[in-house]
Order: structure tokens, then C-alpha cells, then sequence
């Protein structure tokens, strides 16, 4: 079965290829330059943006997959065309959705609609090159750590996925960006605090582990991210200075030590943060394999404390590989076959639901 991707709910465009032994083809389009210029992610650009792109990632796609071929022959060999319809930002969201929708109307192919939060974690299973023998098995515990969210499931099937618990109010990487922001760094500074941080030593009381005397599997990063710019405020010396040069490039040179040491307490507080919260719901069932997914999974300290986590409870640690860890549209594809498997699709009717609002089960079952 081959599937097409579209994933347009944040900042990203994406589209992808994907058929039971993985990625066909696979096409992207950032605007984090755009808005960068901004402090973060302005929706009313955005939604404009992805209309802009579109189109054009469509006929790159096409090339990438079908080079040399008939564009009329190279759709022939698609079977479903899948859409992130939700959570994001609304005005992005319907501007995949719409494009999905008249994909599959004029091609008459069924429409999947995807849940993106799932499709983070569901992608720990795609498998790809250089795959060890692990495979995604249910159920399995989800850790989904991204800008927009922070949430806890159990998964027990693509179709059945539960949530456990989530952030209050910022998630894990919005606050990383937030101490990062304040810091000195451009948006989004989640992976340049990383970066930091491997040069800093973590300092363990440095920074509260926050809402953990508590019997919810929720999280609330905010007060992590009030201690971060109370730290901040009493040691003005670790800013990162203003330059000429792209902070990329200065990173080396420029970082005071006592921002690197606090990048590295910030990240373990978070990663432990994370770390308590899913051993806790390791106790609610036995899952077969913990999953971390979501750009924050990129993160090195992330990975190393779900690591330990992993080995002490001598369960497999499944995170995807970095690049589709970020948002994507391989993960939106592969979640629409494995729907697709489970003989699922929707009607044309099918609603773009914006972050906040649950994402209503109103599949069509074939
Ligand atoms: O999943 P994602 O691409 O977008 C959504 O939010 O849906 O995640 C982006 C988030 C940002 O907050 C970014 O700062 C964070 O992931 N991030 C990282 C790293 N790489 C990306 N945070 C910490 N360490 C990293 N290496
Ligand atoms: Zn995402």
C-alpha cells in the first residue's frame, strides 16, 4: 500500500511517501527563519506560507519518487492520501486539509485523517535503514515531548491510543525555548540550549522538578520556566551577548560557562521531569516498549535519562531518528497506512481541529 503524507500544523510543510517497508519519498519546506524574525510561530504567516508551498513540495515529491515518470502513472500507484488534521494551528491545519481533500477527491482516493500527536509516536515503528531488532510493540508507553505538547499515552493499537496525562500549560520544549529566549538565543532555542549544555556541567538542584508531589501523570513546566528566568535575573553574566555573526556561529566562542552549567541543569530538570512522570505510569500497566517522539526527543540529555529509565526497567527504548523526531510528513503517511490497515478513512467532511479541542473519533470504517 503506498500513502501520501500532508503535514501542515504548525511551521512545517511536509509531504511524504510511504509504503510498508518505509519511506518512498519525502519532501519538506521550514519557515523557521520567518519566524524567527518574530520571537515565534505567527499563525496568520504561517497558513500563508503553507498555501505558498504546497503545491510546489507536491511536484518536487513527484520527481523524488517517480523520477522519469508520468506524473498520471506515478498517482495510479497511490492508495490513500493522508492529512495531520489536528491538533495545530487552525488556519495551517486547513490549508493541508483542503489539499488533501481535493488530492483525494480528483484522484478518488480515501482520505485518512491523522492525528499528529500519534503520528509522533506511531513513526518510533517505520521501520529504516539501520534499524536495529526493536520493534514498536503494544502496548507500549508514548512519550510525546514537542513545542506544542507534552503528553503521556498508552498504546495499545494505531487506533487506540490513550492519554494519560499533559502539560497544564507549557510544554516541555516551549519551556526550553522560553529559558532560551531569555537567555539571549533565537526562537526556537531548544536545540542551541542543548548544544550548550553539552559543554556545561548539570548541577541536579539548580532547578525544581515541577507538579511531581502529586498523584496526576500531568506535568506543568511553568514554574520550571519561572525558576529559569528567576535564575536568570540574579546572574545577568550569563546572557549570551548580542554579535554580528549568526549565534550559530558564535556559539563556541561566546557561551559564558555559567550558561552552558544552567543549559545543562535546565535540560536535566525537564528530561527527570519527564523521567518521574513515566515511571509512574509504568505502574498503571506493563508496557512492551516506551516510545519518546517530538523535537524535544531530539535532546541529549532527553534521550540519556529515558535511556537509564529504559535499561532499569529493562524495557526497549524506541525514539526515532532525529529527522523525524521534528515534524514531518513520513510520520503523517505511515500513521494513515496503519489506519489504512485497520480499514479506516473518513468522508470529505472531516473537520481541521485546532490545538485545545479533542480530536473526535469519527472515522469511517471500510
Ligand atoms: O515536534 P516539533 O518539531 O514541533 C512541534 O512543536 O510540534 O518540536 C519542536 C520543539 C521546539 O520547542 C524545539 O526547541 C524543540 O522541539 N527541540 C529541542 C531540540 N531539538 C528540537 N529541544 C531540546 N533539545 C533539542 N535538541
Ligand atoms: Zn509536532
Amino acid at each position: 500500500m503506498l500513502v501520501l503524507g500532508v503535514e501542515s500544523s504548525c511551521d512545517e510543510t511536509a509531504l511524504a511517501l510511504v509504503n510498508e517497508a518505509g519511506v518512498v519519498a519525502s519532501v519538506m519546506a521550514t519557515q523557521m527563519d520567518l519566524h524567527a524574525l518574530f520571537g515565534g510561530v505567527v499563525p496568520e504567516l504561517a497558513s500563508r506560507e503553507h498555501a505558498r508551498l504546497i503545491g510546489p513540495l507536491c511536484d518536487e515529491l513527484w520527481r523524488q519518487a517517480f523520477p522519469g515518470l508520468d506524473p498520471e502513472e506515478g498517482w495510479r500507484r497511490v492508495d490513500r492520501v493522508a492529512v495531520a488534521r489536528g491538533p495545530g494551528l487552525l488556519g495551517s491545519l486547513l490549508v493541508g486539509v483542503a489539499f488533501a481533500k481535493a488530492l483525494a477527491v480528483s484522484r478518488s482516493l480515501p482520505l485518512v485523517g491523522v492525528n499528529h500527536l500519534h503520528a509522533h509516536l506511531l513513526v518510533a515503528g517505520l521501520p529504516h535503514k539501520g534499524a536495529g531488532t526493536t520493534h514498536l510493540e503494544f502496548p507500549a508507553l508514548g512519550v510525546l515531548v514537542s513545542g506544542g505538547h507534552t503528553h503521556l499515552y498508552r498504546m495499545d493499537s494505531p487506533s487506540s491510543m490513550t492519554a494519560l496525562g499533559r502539560t497544564l500549560d507549557d510544554a516541555a520544549g516551549e519551556a526550553c525555548d522560553k529559558f532560551a529566549k531569555m537567555a539571549g538565543l533565537p526562537y526556537p532555542g531548544g536545540a542551541l540550549l542543548d548544544m550548550l549544555g553539552k559543554r556545561g556541567k548539570a548541577e541536579p538542584r539548580m532547578f525544581p522538578r515541577p507538579y511531581i508531589n502529586n498523584d496526576t501523570l500531568d506535568f506543568s513546566f511553568s514554574g520550571l520556566k519561572t525558576a529559569g528566568a528567576l535564575w536568570l535575573k540574579n546572574h545577568p553574566d550569563a546572557f549570551f551577548p548580542h554579535g554580528l555573526r549568526p549565534v550559530k556561529e558564535r556559539l563556541e566562542e561566546d557561551a559564558p560557562q555559567i550558561l552552558c552549567d544552567a543549559a545543562a541543569s535546565f535540560l536535566l530538570a525537564v528530561a527527570e521531569t519527564l523521567a518521574i512522570k513515566a515511571e509512574r505510569a509504568m505502574g498503571q500497566f506493563s508496557p512492551r516498549c516506551i516510545v519518546v517522539a517530538g523535537g524535544v526527543a531530539a535532546n541529549s540529555v532527553v534521550r540519556r535519562v529515558f535511556g537509564e529509565l529504559a535499561a532499569r526497567k529493562s524495557v526497549p527504548l524506541l525514539i526515532p531518528p532525529l529527522s523525524l523526531c521534528t515534524d514531518n510528513g513520513v510520520m503523517i503517511a505511515w500513521n494513515g497506512l496503519l489506519l489504512a490497515k485497520e480499514g479506516m478513512h473518513h468522508n470529505l467532511e472531516m473537520p481541521a481541529i485546532p490545538r485545545g479541542k479533542p480530536i473526535p473519533n469519527d472515522f469511517v470504517c471500510a
